[in-house]
Order: C-alpha cells, then structure tokens, then sequence
C-alpha cells in the first residue's frame, strides 16, 4: 500500500481533476491510506489547495515543461501541481516540498521522473517572479477560475469581480450555528474559548459563532452532543425569513443536509416536511435532527412532483433551497470550479423555474415561500424571481430580507462571496396574496 501522503495527494488530485470525483468524496477515499492523523491534514490541504488552484499551476506547467506530462502522465502532472502548490501556495519549507515531491515521484513508482520532478520544481523557485507576472496578464489563469465563470461574473458583477475572484482565493472562517434548544451561545462561545479555539459571537446573527481557524468540528466540546451544527452565516437566516411561528405546516422542498430544517425547528415547534430527491442525503438529515434532538416528517420525492408526495392539506410556509449552480460557496468547496460547466447554468435555471411553479400551488392564500441560492449568478437568482413574479399573479415579493445581508438584487438579496465574511448568497420572499 501508497502510503507516501504526496503520492496519494496526487492520485485524488487526479481524479478530481481529471476524472470529475468530488473533493469530497476523493478525501475520503484516500484519507484511510493515511495512518497519521498529520499527514491525513496535510491530504486536506493539499487535495483543498490544489483544487483551488489547479488552473493556475496547470497554466504555469505549460511554461515550465517542454512537453507537457497531463496527457501521458496525469498522475506525476498532478504531483507537479502538488509541489508547487507546496511551494508558492502552503509556504512549505522549500527543502521539504521539493524533496517530499521527489520522493512521491518514486512513490508513484516513477523513478525515471524524480529528476524532472525536482528539476521543474527548483526552476519554479529561480523564475517564480517572471512567471507570476506572465500568469499575472491572463485573468483565469492568475486567478484559477474557468474562463466561462470568469464571463458570467464579469457580465453579473463587472464592479465587483476582482473582489469575487480574490474571496474564493481565500480561506473561509468557520462558522457554528448554536443548537439554541440544547444550549446558550455565550456558554458555546466560553466552552470552545476554554477549549483554546478563538471563537466570537457573530456581529448580527442570532445565532452564529464565528471560529477564526478550521477545525475537526466532531472533536469540539459539545459537537456529540447537538449543542452546534457547522453552517455559514449567509445560510443561517431561513426561520427569520420564513417569519415562523410555532404550529405552522413547513415546507423544506431541498432539505438535504438539513441545515436549515434544523434550524427552523430549533427555532419553533413545527409540523415541518423536510423532502429530498436524494435518498442517501436523506438519511443525512436524518443523522442530524437526531444529533440535535429534533424531529421532522422525512419524505424522498420529487418536488416538483407534489402528487407523489403531497397529502392535499396547503403550507404556511414553504423553503425553496434550490439546487444551483454553488457558485457563492467556491471559497469552502474549491473543486465546483473544476466540476460547473457554463452550460449548467440554463439547465439549473429551468429546473429552478419547474420547482417554484410545481410548489406554488401547495402555499396557502397569505402563506410565504422564501427562495435561496448559494449562488451570485443573477439567471438563478434576480433574473429567476423576477421572471417568476412576472408570470405569476397572485405572487408579491417582499422587502424584508434584512438589507444588512448583502445588496438589493431585484426583488432579493445578494451576498457576495466573502461579503460581511460570509458566503455567496441569495434570498427572495414571495408572498401569495389572499
Ligand atoms: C442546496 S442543497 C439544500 C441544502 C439544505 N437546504 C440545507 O440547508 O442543508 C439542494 C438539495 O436539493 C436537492 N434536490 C435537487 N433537485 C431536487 C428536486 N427536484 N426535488 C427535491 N430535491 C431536490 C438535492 O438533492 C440537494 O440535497
């Protein structure tokens, strides 16, 4: 068995890269090969880092190789990636990177190449300026972003795209959301501070606590306990947009994880249906309310398809989390830019438009859905809505999405990724009028 962690990096690497395997699901199938729980971390931030930034190093391997190697070598490219992540992006010492890469290089069982391995890899170190300044005149290069999500976002947010492009560079807080059922916030934020974690209560959101640095979340006093759920800021306004009250029939139309169902129900005593396409993220909603002690009909369906799992009886409130383009949240899930097409965004448009038609008829007269992304294309998001209101007669939209969330977006509200230190977000309330 591989157990050289930047050979295995290489190989996941490879495979999110090249093979289309999710960051995640690519962890936790090379993670196990690791036995030290360090080098397991350093698998994180390698295959985390080199997914953020594979377009860069990708670009700047052309200019360091002759002929490049991702066609007859995609493994060894890959660890060349690795290195130089090492090198210019995790601030390794340069002994170490170079050295450890060479060494991965026999690893992989590529003993022919260690020398170019550490040939590439100590010119990067003599050229690094003039390379950084050549990458620097091309935008997706130097910013590691696709060139059709660099067009969108110029188009979407001309004024605003450098910044766009520098937030999902950088590291993202952790953020905790208080099970306020099991627990106060000020006692979390005296625990976790007790525990040697810099922890601070979130500015404006009830709920939030803010960790300075990520952490093994399970590990933290509390965790097996429900006293907290991991959730960004921007996705912790739903029971404050949904205007809950104690009672009422919920809708949640996209619950998996389970988020923000958990949220609500922390929040009031609901008859709450949390539905999924996905059986298998099902159970994961399942997994949670029972951590967090809090209850809900669970229910597999299509959501736009109410005759399959609709019993007749109207919500107050419904929660439309549509699946989308996940383009607020590149900065914690660096591998959707390699993953999202530009050809994506109308198939996710359209299906975004099936879901609020399929679900409108289910809210009763004076009843409310609120519609979020993790998003900042306006197709999905203002553009979605207005389309929406404008075919729709009884639908009236409604200014109360707290305006220090983000910046009016249409009938919404748009956070921008890092805006406020918080995710790429959208939010949209719809009322039927009676
Ligand atoms: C953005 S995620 C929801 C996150 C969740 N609301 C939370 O806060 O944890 C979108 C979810 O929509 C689900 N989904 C996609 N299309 C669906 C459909 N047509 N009907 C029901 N669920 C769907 C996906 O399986 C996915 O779990």
């Amino acid at each position: 068995m591989n157990t050289d962690v930047r050979a295995v990096a290489a190989q996941a690497l490879d495979q999110i890269a090249r093979g289309g395997v999710s960051l995640r699901s690519a962890f936790a199938q090379a993670a196990p090969r690791l036995a030290d729980a360090r080098d397991r971390a350093l698998l994180s931030a390698l295959l985390h880092e080199g997914a953020r930034w594979w377009l860069r190093y990708d670009a700047v391997l052309d200019r360091l190789l002759q002929k490049p190697l991702r066609g007859r070598e995609p493994v060894v490219h890959a660890l060349l990636v690795l290195g130089l992540v090492q090198l210019a992006v995790l601030g390794l010492p340069e002994y170490a990177a170079v050295a450890g890469t060479v060494e991965a290089a026999r690893a992989l069982k590529r003993p022919q190449l260690a020398g170019l391995v550490n040939a590439v890899l100590r010119r990067f170190l003599r050229e690094r300026a003039a390379l950084d300044a050549a990458v620097g005149r091309d935008r997706v290069a130097h910013s590691a972003h696709p060139p059709w999500l660099v067009q969108e976002l110029a188009a979407d947010w001309p004024d605003d795209i450098d910044a766009v492009l520098a937030a999902n560079n950088a590291a993202a807080a952790l953020t905790l959301r208080v099970n306020r059922r099991r627990a106060s916030r000020a006692d979390l934020v005296e625990r976790l501070l007790a525990a040697g974690h810099a922890a601070a209560p979130h500015a404006w959101l009830a709920d939030a606590v803010v960790l300075e640095e990520s952490t093994d979340v399970t590990a933290l006093p509390g965790y097996a306990q429900g006293h907290f759920s991991v959730q960004d800021g921007a996705a912790q306004l739903a029971p404050e947009l949904l205007d809950l009250a104690d009672g009422q029939r919920v809708l949640d139309a996209c619950a998996a994880p389970g988020g923000k169902t958990a949220h609500c129900l922390e929040h009031h005593a609901l008859d709450l249906l949390a539905l999924d396409r996905d059986p298998e993220r099902l159970n994961q909603v399942r997994d949670n309310l029972a951590r967090l002690g809090l209850q809900a009909t669970l229910a597999a369906g299509d959501a736009a398809e109410p005759q399959a799992w609709w019993d007749g009886r109207p919500f107050d409130r419904i929660l439309l989390d549509a699946p989308c383009s996940a383009t607020g949240v590149i900065r914690r899930q660096p591998d959707i830019r390699l993953h999202r097409r530009g050809g994506d965004i109308a198939r996710l448009a359209a299906e975004q438009q099936r879901l609020l038609d399929a679900l409108w008829p289910l809210l009763r007269p004076g009843g409310r859905l609120v519609y979020a992304t993790c998003s900042v294309l306006r197709r999905e998001n203002q553009q979605q809505i207005e389309a929406f209101l404008a075919r729709t007669p009884q639908a009236a939209a409604r200014a109360a999405v707290p305006p220090r969330f983000g910046r009016a977006a249409g009938a919404g509200r748009q956070n921008l990724p890092g805006g406020d230190g918080m995710d790429g977000f959208f939010y949209a309330i719809v009322e039927k009028q009676a």
